[in-house]
């Protein structure tokens, strides 16, 4: 059995494609997807987050305006700049890139946003249609704002896994943004899931079980490649600094003598994320004309 290596710049290139000319309909109609990204200047990893939102933008044709927040900026400032930009009417999306200083209330300014320019798909509105939703067919036909890291983990399930359908999943994080929304994916594909966390009690011995291990933790190497069953799917949504390199949650190397596909980090799940982030962006703009 040989290992595969997942391409995820490739397949964010499938994504890109269907977006351009989402975008470009938009165009013809006179509206031009608008996001706005507000983050910490002088914070390397939300500018190099940003620096991949901006790229992914001019790749889709969508505006991107970018909100650097002084240091030394206190809440005030900060719920002044997300009030401006929802009162752009050429700005359909927003996102709020963490970290924030410690005197900003990050939830008071995500209950400002509200759901419509919500590009993250953390409002409750749209974790109110995402629970209800009955597949990723549903998703994809009422363009159902999702956190994007966790239907990128789905998306690559979906394509690599095949046939899911009663198979075990094993999703290690629960948080709103990426564990649970993807647990929930992956139940509507007819998995069997199960999510583990930092209580869970012998992690070795759920990993060994999955027929498809997501992790999305952010403790590099925490699964041992050992603990992969033979034939897994096996994808790191996971992203840490270890000796200035971004790692992954699962030990690749040993990883690759056990499992049939695995993601890399970097170079798997971050670029389908970056472009389904996108395309929620498109989506809320789409939501203008509707
Ligand atoms: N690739 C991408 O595009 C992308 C996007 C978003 C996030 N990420 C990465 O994904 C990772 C998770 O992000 P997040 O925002 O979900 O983080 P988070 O809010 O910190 O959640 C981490 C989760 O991991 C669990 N956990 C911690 N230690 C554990 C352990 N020893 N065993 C099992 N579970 C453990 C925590 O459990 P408790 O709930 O019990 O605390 C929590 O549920 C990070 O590395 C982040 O950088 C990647």
């Amino acid at each position: 059995m040989s290992v595969k290596v997942f391409d995820g710049t490739a397949f964010a290139e499938e994504i890109y494609k269907n977006l351009r000319s989402r975008v470009r309909k938009l165009k013809e109609r006179g509206i031009v997807p608008g996001l706005a990204v507000i983050y910490g200047k002088g914070i390397p990893a939300a500018e190099s987050y940003v620096r991949a939102k901006i790229r992914a933008s001019m790749k889709t044709g969508v505006s991107c305006a970018v909100f650097p927040m002084s240091p030394l900026s206190g809440e005030k400032a900060y719920i002044e700049t997300v009030e401006q930009a929802l009162k752009d009417k050429k700005i359909h999306a927003l996102i709020l890139v963490k970290p924030f200083p410690k005197k900003v209330d990050f939830e008071k300014l995500e209950a400002l946003v509200g759901s419509i320019k919500d590009a993250e798909g953390l409002n409750p509105f749209h974790f109110g249609r995402l629970f209800k939703a009955r597949g990723l067919e549903e998703i994809k036909r009422k363009n159902t704002i999702v956190p994007a890291t966790a239907l990128a983990c789905a998306e690559i399930a979906k394509k690599l896994g095949s046939p899911l359908k009663g198979k075990r999943a094993l999703v290690i994080g629960r948080s709103n943004v990426v564990g649970k929304p993807t647990a929930h994916l992956l139940m509507m594909m007819d998995m069997t899931v199960t999510v583990a966390h930092s209580k869970t009690r012998n992690l070795k011995q759920e990993v060994q079980n999955a027929d498809l291990v997501i992790s999305a933790v952010g403790h590099p190497n925490l699964i041992a490649g050992s603990w992969i069953k033979k034939g897994a799917v096996v994808i790191d949504a996971g992203t840490s600094h270890l000796h200035g390199k971004i790692t992954g949650d699962v030990d690749f190397k040993g990883a690759l003598k056990q499992a049939l596909w695995i993601t890399p980090v970097p170079g798997g799940v971050g670029p389908v994320t970056t472009a389904l982030l996108l395309r929620n962006v498109v989506s809320l703009a789409e939501g203008v004309l509707r």
